[in-house]
């Protein structure tokens, strides 16, 4: 027997609801008045179906999200003819819906769809193909999602270049070029994964340099002709837009998930709201104000990163260090978190650049860092240790640091990025990336050698080994040192 919610806005309500009353197997468990009658009722474990209209209230991503928590498959039901309100119903991750006027024969094939739908999710669950760490509940809105992105996948965004820049200079598509040449632009495109891979730059508390190498890391892979869309998810203090000198009018992470939440969120929504700052990067702002941070829901930022890997081939996060899940500190399993962005975008990820910095303190807070990310899922960590100079912890500073983690964090392979505030500096005083501002500098090569070791694939042809490798300097501390951690290949 199928006992199903409904919450459907009173233009239809009664209509639907008798039309459910007259199927075999079903009953009716609660007619909601709203979405917050629903979802107590959800949540007090009644009801296994919950069918929805496209208008109603308050529905939303979160909301579609918590029935499924609660194990709760969920139906549309849209006017008949009106694909604008299918489409929603799909952006909403809602794949099972029905027009207002179906009758008896569809409404039972939706019901029985419904469960099927679950049915295959949980046998691909049971097969491991879910990911790690996620619910099913997660994985059935990853599902969902991932059917509904197909629907606009032959989809592909104009390359024109998007205003925004803060900078009055005029720039064109020569602009991320090194030695007078853009590489990779205008020859085939690169193979590579088939699914875009997110590369999370993480780091504990004490601005280690994550936003530098997240920017940097970026527009080196832009400048090789490869797609890469850098997303500010920093709710802390967000600053990848004054970074590159884009103007920082219009919130992207805010609104691509205000866009997400309410089902409004396609690939050309995105492409607009995430626009090409320089040929082949695009940026997803982060929030103008840190108090904002409630705007950046779980639900919300999957579904912008799922789409994310379709719009580009590689998607970048900026992330904010703190990994303390609120959920632990209060029984409002439903209340904003503070930090789910960050562990949301940990949780999406391929592989995570840990950035820690170089001195005695920032070494301290990387390995506990370290030992905190071991605890939330994410993709595989890479440690780098950035602003690496003597003077903050002596002569050879690579070989002391590279001895320090072995011995206090076990690790066997780390990639150092050296301090180079002139370099630095005078990018962030010019609103530029490194790439651009200050192609020679060490840390842009550290960079460039940090995405080759992750996306091989992207490196010219002929330099698919990075530098580090071809010079032997590769720090190899013991006999689990792995030679790359390379992403989707
Ligand atoms: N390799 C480097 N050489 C010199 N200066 C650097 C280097 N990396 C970062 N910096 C400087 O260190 C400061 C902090 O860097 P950044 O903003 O990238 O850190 P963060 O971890 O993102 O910090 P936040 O907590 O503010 O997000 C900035 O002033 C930046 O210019
Ligand atoms: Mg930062």
């Amino acid at each position: 027997m199928t006992e199903v919610l409904t919450a459907l806005s009173h233009q239809w309500e009664s209509a639907v609801a008798t039309t459910l009353e007259g199927l075999r197997d079903v009953t009716v468990t609660r007619r909601c008045a709203d979405v917050s009658e629903l979802l107590s009722v959800a949540d007090a474990g009644l009801g296994d179906t919950a069918v929805v209209s496209s208008d109603l209230r308050g529905l939303d991503l979160a909301v579609v999200k918590r029935l499924r928590a609660n194990r709760i498959r969920v139906i549309g039901v849209h006017p008949a003819d009106d694909e604008g309100a299918e489409r929603r119903l799909r952006q909403l991750t809602i794949t099972a819906t029905v027009a207002v006027d179906a009758g008896t024969d569809r409404w039972q094939q939706s019901l029985e769809d419904g469960a099927a739908d679950v049915d295959d999710l949980e046998a691909a669950l049971r097969d491991g193909a879910g990911r790690d760490g996620a619910s099913p509940a997660e994985a059935a809105a990853a599902a969902a999602a991932a059917a509904a992105a197909d629907e606009v996948s032959g989809w592909r965004p104009a390359g024109a270049v998007a205003p925004g820049r803060a900078s009055d200079e005029p720039r064109d598509a020569g602009v991320l070029a090194v030695d007078g040449e853009v590489p990779g632009r205008g020859t085939a495109p690169r193979p590579g994964p088939e699914r875009a891979p997110v590369v999370a730059v993480w780091g504990p508390t004490g601005a280690p340099g994550r936003t530098t190498v997240a920017t940097t890391l970026a527009a080196e892979i832009a400048g090789r002709g490869v797609e890469v869309l850098l997303v500010d998810a920093d709710t802390y203090g967000g600053c990848v837009a004054q970074t590159l000198g884009l103007l920082d009018e219009a919130p992207g992470i805010a609104a691509a998930c205000r866009a997400a939440d309410q089902g409004l969120l396609d690939l050309p929504a995105l492409s607009r709201i995430a626009p090409e700052v320089v040929p082949g990067l695009r940026v997803l702002t982060g929030l103008p104000k840190a108090e904002r941070w409630p705007e950046v829901r779980a639900a919300a930022l999957e579904r912008v990163l799922e789409l994310s890997r379709e719009l580009v081939r590689v998607v970048v996060v900026d992330c904010a260090f703190c990994l303390e899940d609120d959920e632990e500190l209060s029984y409002d399993t439903v209340a904003p978190r503070r930090n789910e962005a960050t562990l949301t975008s940990l949780a999406a990820s391929d592989v995570v650049v840990a950035v820690g910095g170089a001195d005695p303190v920032a070494l301290q807070r990387f390995v506990r860092g370290l030992q905190e990310l071991g605890t939330v899922p994410s993709g595989e960590p890479v440690p780098v240790v950035n602003r690496v100079r003597s003077g903050a912890v002596g002569s050879r500073p690579e070989s002391r640091i590279a001895d320090s983690l072995l011995r206090f964090a076990g690790l066997t392979s780390v990639r150092f990025v050296p301090d180079d505030a002139p370099g630095v500096d005078g990018a962030l005083l010019a609103g530029r990336s490194l790439v651009e501002h200050a192609p020679d500098s060490p840390v842009r090569h550290a960079v460039a050698d940090l995405a080759t070791g992750l996306l091989p694939w992207t490196a010219p042809p002929g330099d698919r080994r990075d530098r580090r490798d071809r010079r032997g300097r590769r720090r190899r501390l013991g006999p689990g040192s792995r030679s790359s951690s390379a992403v989707g290949t």
